[in-house]
């Protein structure tokens, strides 16, 4: 390929040959392929381990282009209008004329979209004539991907092009919502269901695991940086890593600060990068100070939760 080509060009190179590059998104990193394309959505599930079993987020530019796929209905369009493009995945019907992959969503008849709002991505997405599958770029079970490195830490170089956008501005994975039958929350994430109730003015429910898992990702160990983790500790253990979000009066090189003055959001935003740093020290254990859980502090102790479960 020729140098000197834009990254948006580039990426488009790969993608129109049927490979996974990795993409930057406000959420978190994805492993993207042509989500119409057998060939190239077989290679997520293959690069990520992931089973085949497990479906796929589609992530579109527009709602003209979703249509060519899904049906649509009056609480989407409400959710639209306020969230997107931004960090909410909707769970819909699939029409039954629609060209998404058999791969994607484990032959179900509803499909899980995302508007992604990062620039690049949407500027990659309006250039293609198909709309992207793509998980979190993380081998399966593994803690997220927040910036370019994270994905080279994940897959070397198995995959064949990175679109480098900065660090992800939000850290954590979407909010996902159901909209089949009665509105559901799947994941929570940084759109809260409160946000999400406010909207479409009725209750919803979030199923924490409920023995019956909607989301498979969801129920066993997941985001996990393959260490163990204890959470709402006071005092860490000698030789653990400390995850702290106050900053405390005396230093100490195993303490690491996710925010020093209890700022959410930036929490969210320096979770998985710290989690991944841990690791990458060869600590053998981590421990959380507690972490309050309102607003995306919900989110965070949600992750640290399927994180710590052996
Ligand atoms: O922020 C995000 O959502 C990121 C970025 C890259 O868009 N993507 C992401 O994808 O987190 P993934 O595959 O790591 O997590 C998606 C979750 C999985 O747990 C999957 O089981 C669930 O969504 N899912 C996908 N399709 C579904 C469907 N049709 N019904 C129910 N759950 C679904
Ligand atoms: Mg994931």
């Amino acid at each position: 390929m020729k140098n000197g080509l834009s990254n948006i060009k580039k990426s488009k190179f790969y993608l129109n040959k049927n490979e996974c590059i990795g993409i930057p998104t406000e959420t978190v990193y994805g492993l993207a392929a042509n989500a119409y394309s057998d060939k190239a959505t077989s290679k997520i599930f293959k690069l990520k381990k992931r089973p085949k079993k497990n479906p796929l987020i589609v992530h579109y530019y527009s709602i003209n282009d979703l249509k060519k796929d899904c049906y649509i209905n009056k609480n989407f369009l409400k959710l639209y209008k306020e969230f997107c493009p931004g960090p909410i995945t909707f769970i819909l019907k699939l029409k039954k004329n629609n060209k998404i992959s058999k791969n994607v969503n484990n032959k179900k008849n509803n499909l899980a979209v995302r508007f992604p709002s990062h620039p690049l991505t949407r500027k990659l997405l309006k250039s293609l004539n198909y709309p992207l599958a793509a998980p979190s770029a993380n081998i399966s079970s593994r803690v997220s991907a927040v910036s370019k490195m994270d994905v080279v830490d994940e897959f070397g170089d198995k995959i064949k092009y990175i679109l480098d956008g900065g660090s992800s501005k939000i850290g954590l994975e979407s909010t996902i919502v159901s909209l089949i039958n009665k509105p559901k929350i799947l994941r929570l994430g940084s759109i809260s269901v409160n946000q999400i109730q406010n909207i479409i003015k009725k209750k919803i429910n979030f199923e924490k695991n409920s023995g019956n898992i909607v989301v498979p990702g969801q129920g066993k160990l997941h985001y996990s940086p393959g260490i163990k983790i204890r959470i709402n500790v006071k005092n860490p253990k000698r030789h653990e890593a400390f995850i702290l979000i106050k900053k405390r009066e005396i230093n100490d090189k195993n303490y690491f600060y996710i925010t020093k003055n209890k700022n959410l959001n930036e929490a969210g935003k320096n979770l998985y990068k710290t989690l991944r740093m841990i690791k990458n020290l060869n600590y053998k254990s981590i421990s959380v100070e507690k972490i309050p859980g309102k607003g995306i502090g919900q989110t965070i102790n949600d992750r640290l939760i399927r994180a710590s479960k052996k």
